[in-house]
């Protein structure tokens, strides 16, 4: 019952909203067209109430006050002009008639006597015409031209929506092959490991095994699990990161941690040195994700010089930002691998779980920083962290 009720109240939801998104399209349509008549209605009653006002001054002014009748006869370009404006050419050319016609008369009456005055008069009706009649093609195109870019951008703005939805499909459809991508590793990833701790289990099944090849068997049962632990711990982090929380970061005090640290676990043959500039700019960004990025790549570094060598840790100004540098004289990475590095799982190592550079990369760029990588001259690596001056919560 409730399963067949469930979607007709979804769609009676959706229906009434559809219904709700026309209506109120209806409804600002509606308003749109009541601003414009409202607007229409202004400008014609300003039109009527300047030509009248124009000939009323024209009929109750003596003709001996001819600079005033001079000034009443421009006066009809005002709503001549306006009405070009308001309504185009024709109200332009309508408007022009309609204030010659009140005009005539006038002219007729008042002003026969002089012949040329009353051509002049004559002529400036003509002018009011044909100002009327320019004025209003000129703004019939700039009219017509508005219509054009409005009708343009809503059809940019039709095509950026279109686009926006194939750009979020694309992405959903990235995204799922991405976790599928992402399963599939880790079921290889999660494999290995079980299966080594099933033979191990077998092994002690068998009686009477030696002492050692228990202790052997119980250290390989040990570090699958550890690594396990590991794969699970990185995948967390790679999974589900969490935001960051914007703070001043001491650079400076993080490299020197991360030393500290990658210090007890390397081997005794590596050195460690620290190059910093004297007034590094301020880093806004999260100070423990500053000092897991530095340390998986210190780790790394570390991990690619089994025979020893110098990491060198540099952190100076660039361009107004922060560069931050992680250099090793290990072996290097091959020419074909520099693409995968940065790959979830894709590793090298026997006990690695192929996750330390996806998590690096991931929190550089959720800083707004970039990293790039790239082989020293003589040997090793060196990873470079870019943060811009603007990197913070508000980028
Ligand atoms: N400094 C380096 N020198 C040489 N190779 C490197 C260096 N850093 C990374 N790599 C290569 O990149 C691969 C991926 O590194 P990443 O840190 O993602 O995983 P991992 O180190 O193999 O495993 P995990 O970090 O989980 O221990 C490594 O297996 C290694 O082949
Ligand atoms: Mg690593």
């Amino acid at each position: 019952m409730i399963s067949t009720n469930e979607p007709m109240a979804t769609s009676f939801s959706r229906h009434t909203k559809s219904q709700d998104d026309s209506i109120s399209i209806e409804d600002s349509a509606l308003t749109l067209a009541t601003e414009k008549s409202r607007t229409a209605r202004r400008a014609l009653a300003f039109i009527v109430a300047g030509i009248a006002i124009t000939s009323a001054g024209h009929y109750l002014t003596p003709p001996e006050y001819r600079l005033w009748h001079a000034i009443f006869q421009r006066l009809y370009y005002l709503p001549v002009v306006y009405a070009a404006i308001a309504f185009g050419s024709t109200g332009g050319i309508v408007a022009g008639i309609v204030a010659g016609l009140l005009y005539i008369p006038h002219i007729l009456t008042t002003w026969s006597h002089e012949h040329d005055y009353a051509m002049g008069q004559y002529a400036e009706i003509f002018m009011f015409l044909a100002v009327g009649g320019v004025t209003g093609v000129l703004s019939d195109r700039e009219r017509r031209q508005r219509k054009e870019l409005q009708a343009t951008a809503q059809q940019l703005s039709r095509v950026y929506r279109e686009l926006q939805n194939t750009f979020e499909q694309v992405r959903r459809a990235d995204r799922l092959s991405a976790i599928g991508q992402l399963a599939a590793s880790l079921a290889h990833e999660i494999r290995n490991p079980l299966a080594s701790i099933d033979g191990a289990a077998e092994v002690m099944e068998a009686a009477q095994q030696p002492e050692e090849v228990r202790a052997e068997t119980m250290s390989i049962v040990r570090n699958e699990c550890s690594r396990l632990n590991r794969l699970l711990t990185s995948l967390l982090d790679f999974a589900r990161p969490r935001k960051p929380e914007w703070r001043e970061v001491d650079v400076q005090k993080v490299i020197d941690s991360v030393t500290e640290l990658v210090k007890h676990s390397a081997g005794k043959g590596i050195q460690f040195e620290r190059r910093t500039g004297d007034q590094l700019p301020t880093l806004r960004g999260d100070e423990e994700q500053i000092a897991q990025v530095m340390l998986n790549l210190t780790i790394n570094a570390a991990q690619a010089m089994p025979d020893g060598g110098k990491i060198t840790l540099t952190a100076v100004e660039k361009n107004n930002g922060i560069l931050i540098q992680v250099r090793d004289e290990g072996a290097g990475i091959l020419p074909e691998h520099m693409e995968k590095i940065f790959d979830p799982f894709f590793t090298t190592k026997d006990t690695g779980t192929g996750l330390g550079l996806s998590v690096v990369h991931q929190i550089v760029t959720q800083l707004g920083g970039t990293i790039s990588v790239a082989s020293n001259e003589e040997r090793g690596m060196t990873f470079s962290l870019f943060f811009p001056p603007s990197t913070g919560d508000a980028a």
